[in-house]
């Protein structure tokens, strides 16, 4: 019987068990997840396993990047789910702080963002990567990882929290993996359990979609034209998209139409109240 991970509500403790576990040379590597695992985070910690001596899964649902309208009240939360499947892969640390631990009274400082920030998500969540990139700055500095992984299924989460970590010197790693899909192409999200029978079943048309025009684009294709057929095709199938594009992959800046440009399609679209978002390199 593998042994529990130890659950820290502190970053008082945390800091002192990672303390200890630096003076005996480990190497320590983390997963921020906001729980709800799925096998997509159990992919990122064995992924931090392989890298890493001693494992920290975090695991908090976290205020600041939910706007007011959003589902923070209803987002899963399954702590003993998420510690029975931590300790069947063998990590030593979850770290589940509450609100107040992460977010004293009267806290008032926040990492502003630009750069990959600006545009996608920004332009329809306006809140989400100041909440984000505030929260994980401060798992960060509460853990001071030597790795730190991300799905690159948030692609634009990825981009933010690499520049984050470049422009704030923090001496993390951030490494991104590739997302895992169920076998007809939807991307793992917790939210995924939010959508009907009939919704999952239509969820899939995201990835067809994508695949689709990413295909014609590496073919020759006219990418405006490749990316509205595309839309067309997502509407007619009952979403209503926020965006489907292609962005420099590094930077997520308007292609500059240089043919060496790494080249990322990125999508997010509502099927019935629940917003999905997927990207695929093209
Ligand atoms: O990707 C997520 O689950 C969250 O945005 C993160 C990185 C854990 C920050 O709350």
């Amino acid at each position: 019987m593998p042994a529990s991970p130890t659950i820290y509500r502190t970053v008082d403790d945390l800091r002192a068990a990672v303390a200890a576990w630096r003076r005996d040379g480990l190497r320590v590597g983390m997963v921020p997840t906001m729980g709800a695992l799925h096998s997509g985070h159990l992919e990122l910690v064995r992924a931090a396993r392989e890298r890493a001596d001693r494992v920290i899964v975090t695991i908090f649902v976290n205020p600041t990047q939910f706007a007011p309208n959003e589902d923070f009240g209803s987002y899963p939360r399954t702590e003993a789910g998420d510690v029975a499947k931590l300790t069947e892969i063998g990590v030593e640390a979850v770290f589940a702080p509450n609100a107040n631990e992460m977010y004293p009274a009267g806290y008032a400082t926040t990492v502003s963002l630009a750069g990959p920030a600006v545009g996608l998500e920004t332009d329809f969540r306006p809140h989400f990567f100041s909440g984000v990139a505030t929260v994980v700055s401060k798992l960060l500095i509460a853990g001071f990882p030597d790795v730190a992984l991300f799905g690159e299924k948030d692609y634009q989460q990825l981009m933010v929290l690499r520049q984050m970590a470049r422009d704030l010197r923090l001496p993390t790693e951030i490494v991104g993996l590739p997302t895992i899909r169920e076998p007809d192409g939807l991307a793992l999200s917790s939210r995924n359990a939010y959508l009907s029978a009939e919704e999952r079943q239509l969820a899939t048309t995201i990835s067809r979609v994508m695949r689709k025009a990413a295909g014609e684009i590496q073919a020759g294709a006219a990418i405006e034209p490749a990316l509205s057929e595309g839309r067309v095709a997502l509407e007619a199938a009952g979403f209503r998209v926020d965006y489907l594009v292609v962005r420099n992959a590094d930077t997520l800046a308007e292609l500059d139409g240089s043919a060496a440009e790494p080249r990322r399609m990125l999508v997010a679209a509502w099927l019935g109240k629940t917003r999905l978002i997927d990207n695929i390199a093209v």
